[in-house]
């Protein structure tokens, strides 16, 4: 039989669990030479802000152990070329589109959020409240639990009530369940975890920092403990709000992992730059984790680590336990 995959992004329905991690995949052209982009479960865009940005200077990217640091100063060709250019042809290719968005104030997050309530196709929003990439830590919304509301209350009070809004986290705070708290209760329908965390990497040749802008966002397998973490904690504070869960994922046996640990969904992102099909490739692989476990259903499992009895799967195959 089958492996029902479906899953549910607020009381939006999704084919499957797998999408894109935003900044990984621009608007998702990029990815249409190597498969098929209506196959995956959705296209998380790039965060677009209101102007077009250049971003910041090179270099913006670096190679450390088992992950990769950036600080691209989010780039990008500003809401109204997305919503001429990018959105319609996601749309076109029978995508289904999550904008993530990005502002330097409140307000600008909310006219963000206007923009694309008057757009159609928009399957939902993700606010990145948590890009490391700013000139301060105070700008960091997601630091703060009542910047984090305030950000998500304008986004959620500006955009049709039929698009759901998930929240972005950074994994840089002392409690991601006080943030993840904040975010729901101002109206978030979902969280994504996690973003990058802040980095530093040195080259001891120059003794400079390696990346112009210093600082940047770390990604890559080194953060999956820590994703899979705060997935965790979120999950057992708040078990009914969907969760996208990303960090670190290179094969079907990740994305599931996140999936026992509570995410719904999973981004992928990092090991998109070395295998542009990975997300094909790991929705083929986590259907295989499920089927050689006799899991039929991804909504069976999502959160399983939590409960303790053994995966049903294990019972079936009849396996010591
Ligand atoms: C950017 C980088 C990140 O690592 C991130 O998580 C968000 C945004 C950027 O610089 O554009």
């Amino acid at each position: 039989m089958a492996t029902d995959l479906r899953t549910r992004m607020g009381h939006v329905e999704l084919p499957n669990p797998v999408l894109t991690a935003s900044g990984c995949a621009g608007s998702g052209r990029e990815l249409a030479h190597y498969f098929d982009v209506a196959k995956i479960g959705a296209v998380v865009t790039k965060s677009v802000m209101l102007a077009p940005r250049a971003g910041r200077p090179t270099p913006r990217m670096a190679e450390t152990p088992s992950g990769m640091l950036n600080s691209i100063g989010l780039q990008g060709p500003g809401i109204d070329a997305f919503l001429q250019r990018d959105l319609p042809w996601l749309l076109s290719r029978g995508a289904r589109a999550v904008v993530s968005i990005a502002g330097g104030t409140v307000g600008e997050y909310a006219e963000l959020a206007a923009r694309l309530s008057d757009a159609s196709g928009v399957t939902a929003v993700e606010v990145n409240i948590s890009c490391p990439n700013v000139e301060d830590r105070g700008q960091v919304f997601a630091c703060d639990p009542d910047a984090s509301a305030e950000v998500i209350e304008a986004v959620r009070g500006r955009l049709r009530y039929d698009v759901p809004v998930f929240a972005k986290l950074s994994p840089d705070v002392t409690d991601i369940v006080t943030i993840a708290r904040a975010c729901v209760t101002a109206g978030a329908d979902g969280l994504s975890m996690i973003n990058t965390l802040l980095g530093l990497t040195i080259d001891t040749i120059t003794m400079q920092p390696v990346l112009a802008g210093v600082t940047g966002g770390l990604s890559g397998p080194a953060i999956r403990p820590v994703a899979v973490r705060c997935v965790w904690q979120v999950r057992e504070a708040l078990p009914d709000v969907p969760i996208i869960g990303m960090g670190g994922i290179r094969s079907g046996r990740d994305a599931l992992e996140f999936i026992l640990a509570g995410a719904a969904m999973v981004s992928i992102g990092t090991t998109i730059f070395h295998d542009p099909s990975a997300c094909v490739r790991i929705l083929r692989e986590l259907e295989e984790e499920m089927a050689s476990r006799g899991v039929e259903r991804l909504a069976d499992i999502i959160g399983l680590a939590h409960e303790p009895h053994p995966a049903p799967g294990r019972r079936l195959s009849g396996s010591s336990l």
